[in-house]
């Protein structure tokens, strides 16, 4: 049976060694939790890495990882600690994830990391290749493997692949910028069809692709090295149905089934009336607009002291690739921004700003989701930003209000969201007042939209929509090479 091969840096669960034993967690971030209801009902396999280095392996510890891994059809690619430095926290998160989130003054260029970055798409690659048999799809995912499609397809021509980057394609004029320009672009080639979020991300890629490689563009088709690539846009969506089941489940809880921080929640609504909550989720990562967030709530307190006391800010935030330095810089930012806003409007009864470091599992997602009055999503980049769907998908009363940066590529499909530039403290604070005054026939009416179309576009919806059209783009080249 043909199966589909999942390619990605990260497998949707995560190995931690704690005292000789392994303990299994799922991964946070967009790629994991989207694609994980895919794979889960599909037959085919994930390959990625598993959160170990090959220095921390026993041949005990292998087996037992192996084993959880197998268990969930997945299978781990090994990184030693050098390709953990150069490959992940170096090429891909000092080089590559800023270039495309236009922070090009964060951006580095170091020519060992990108040696290893080549090797280490190289093992991704090999272990492509020993898995694949004919007939599968190979599906790779993400910048940190741009150049496993070329590799795969240099040794396996047959074999249909897609690719889908998961951040945004900067524009020509940031692109064509870095050295290794031509190679990353010809890496991505490989593919048979490539994905993007948005049509924005797109145009940007093909832009690239005429000016740098002087290729022939058509429309969206590519031609290069005998074959036709296609390039398209699929905005990624979530497992709607969890979300909204989990939700509705919550408001039915009884008050012994409660987690610990819905008592919280509960306790802080009852003792302290009319308060409302404002809730921003995110990995601890210098595109999701943290300072410019609370910059922005601090403004909105000082423009409007009528609510100090009647509003919180609960800012939860996961830590993320805590060993590139920007990442310090942030936290250390936010945590000191966070301290001075509470140290100066803090009451004995009320502090303005709630903020957890640290990943928490689903349900208290949900919690947080289903009892906060207002959602603030402020990226400054952001290729998609699934939060801003998952909180439409809980709010199973119909009531809430989304307030989302338009640098975020969800915000082109939640147009009845309230629409930011994370850069404008002024319009942040004034449609923060606005999504805390309005009328709860507005909020239904547009929560109703924004629902409708979240729930139409699931991520199973993605992911078929892409494979469907991979498998027309393949029928295609087969075509084209038996003529
Ligand atoms: P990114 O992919 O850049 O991290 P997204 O908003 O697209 O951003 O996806 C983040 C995913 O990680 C969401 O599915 C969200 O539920 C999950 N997540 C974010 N913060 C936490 C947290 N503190 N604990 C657990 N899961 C989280
Ligand atoms: C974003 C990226 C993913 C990545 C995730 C978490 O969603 O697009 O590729 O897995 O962030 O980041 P991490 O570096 O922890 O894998």
């Amino acid at each position: 049976m043909n199966k589909t091969i999942i390619v990605s840096n990260r497998l949707p669960l995560q190995v931690i060694i704690e005292n000789d034993q392994i303990e299994v967690t799922p991964s946070v971030g967009g790629l994991a939790t989207g694609l994980k209801s895919v794979h889960k009902e599909s037959n085919g396999i994930w390959i990625g890495w598993s959160g170990i280095t090959q220095e921390e392996l026993t041949p005990e510890l292998e087996t037992k990882i192996s084993k959880a891994v197998t268990k969930e059809q997945c299978v781990s690619v090994n990184l030693t600690q050098r390709d953990l430095d150069h490959y992940y926290y170096g090429f891909s998160n000092r080089t590559l994830w800023p270039l495309f989130h236009y922070f090009i003054e964060y951006t580095e260029y170091n020519p060992e990391s990108w040696e290893v970055y080549k090797s280490v798409n190289q093992k991704f690659a090999d272990t492509v290749l020993e898995q694949v048999n004919e007939g599968d799809n190979v599906w790779i995912q993400d910048y940190q493997l741009l150049l496993v499609p070329a590799m795969v397809k240099a040794k396996r021509p047959d074999i249909s692949i897609g690719f889908f980057n998961h951040i945004p394609f900067p524009s020509y004029e940031i692109f064509r910028t870095f050295p290794k320009r031509k190679e990353l672009l010809e890496g991505m080639l490989g593919a048979d069809l490539i994905g993007f979020h948005t049509y924005d991300y797109e145009r940007h890629f093909l832009s690239s692709v005429k000016r740098i490689l002087s290729l022939d563009v058509s429309f969206n088709k590519i031609t290069y090295d005998n074959r036709i690539i296609r390039v398209d846009s699929f905005p990624m969506g979530i497992d709607y149905e969890k979300f909204e089941n989990a939700a509705l489940d919550h408001n039915q809880m009884n008050e012994g089934d409660k987690s610990e921080i819905q008592k919280r929640l509960d306790q802080h609504l009852q003792n302290e009336d009319g308060i409302k909550m404002i809730l921003s989720i995110d990995r601890m990562d210098y595109t999701k607009g943290i300072p410019n967030r609370i910059k922005a709530f601090e403004y909105f307190l000082r423009k409007y002291p009528q609510f100090q006391e009647k509003i919180r800010l609960i800012m939860l935030a996961v830590p993320s690739r805590s060993q590139v330095p920007q990442y310090q810089k942030l936290k250390q930012e936010t945590d000191e921004l966070v301290g001075r806003i509470n140290g100066e409007y803090s009451t004995v009864s009320w502090t303005p700003i709630w903020y957890f470091y640290r990943a928490l599992p689903f349900e208290n997602l949900i919690d947080l989701y289903t009892s906060s009055d207002v959602a603030l999503i402020t990226p400054v980049r952001d290729g998609m930003n699934l939060v801003a769907k998952e909180y439409v998908a809980t709010r199973t009363r119909k009531d809430g209000v989304l307030v989302l940066s338009e640098m975020a590529g969800a915000s082109i499909e939640m147009n009845e969201a309230l629409l930011i530039n994370p850069f404008n403290f002024e319009e942040i604070a004034d449609s923060i007042k606005q999504a805390l005054e309005m009328p709860k026939a507005e909020q239904k009416q547009r929560m109703q939209a924004l629902q409708n179309r979240v729930s139409r576009y699931s991520v199973k919806k993605w992911a078929n929509e892409f494979m469907n059209s991979l498998d027309q783009v393949h029928k295609v080249y087969n075509v084209i090479e038996a003529e």
